[in-house]
């Protein structure tokens, strides 16, 4: 399966895709073709051109309209003909023409247990909050906020002193083996999406 990967920050995550498929790369059953972000100058494309990796940046700032810039990420995307896109530290809600194109083959990894702390906040939301547990959810994403189809989640124990840092830090690992795990599965065995339910073989 072709794969790409979208990412905003240090790309963490990608990095986790990138060395399950180099440990096997037969096995894994998907590789990633194109790596794209909504900013420059960040560790994510680095860590794309470092692999090889052809990477597009495509930014709000270049567009006179949202609708323009998620017609032009679209199109970018579109470019590589992926089988799957993950959104792994993409921090820009797509719209309606993207959805409209990957929508059913777009998972997104959020670092808390939804539907508990969706947005752009939500391991400092769960600390606000007080919580005892929280952790990650691989997820398909629809036209809400972190609210598509959960296929996978990942426990992790909020400890007393724990800080927004440290907590997204002991989420990271969790969610890094969560999401390799969850793109592998459904790039061999296939997937089928039945309301709010994932089926997978
Ligand atoms: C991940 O925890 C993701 O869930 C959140 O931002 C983080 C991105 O980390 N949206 P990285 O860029 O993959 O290191």
């Amino acid at each position: 399966a072709r794969l790409v990967v979208l990412v905003s920050g240090s790309g963490t995550n990608l990095q986790a895709l990138l060395d399950a498929i180099a440990a096997d790369p037969g096995g894994y059953g998907a590789r990633i073709v194109a790596v794209g972000a909504d900013r420059t100058g960040i560790a994510g494309l680095e860590r794309a051109e470092k692999a090889g990796l052809p990477t597009f940046v495509v930014r709000v700032g270049d567009h006179a309209t949202r609708d323009a810039w998620d017609r032009a990420l679209a199109e970018a995307v579109a470019a590589y003909e992926p089988d799957l896109v993950v959104s792994a530290g993409f921090m820009k809600i797509v719209g309606k023409e993207f959805l409209a194109r990957f929508g059913g083959r777009l998972v997104n990894t959020h670092p808390a247990l939804l539907p508990s702390f969706p947005g752009a906040h939500g391991v400092r939301d769960a600390l606000a909050h007080g919580v005892k547990v929280t952790g990650c959810t691989v997820h398909f994403v629809d036209d809400g906020v972190d609210t598509g189809p959960i296929i996978a989640q990942g426990v992790v124990e909020i400890l007393p002193d724990d800080t927004e840092e440290a907590l997204h830090e002991r989420i990271k690992e969790v969610e890094r083996r969560l999401l390799v795990d969850v793109v592998g599965r459904l790039a061999r065995d296939g997937y089928r999406i039945e309301g709010r339910k994932v089926l997978t073989p």
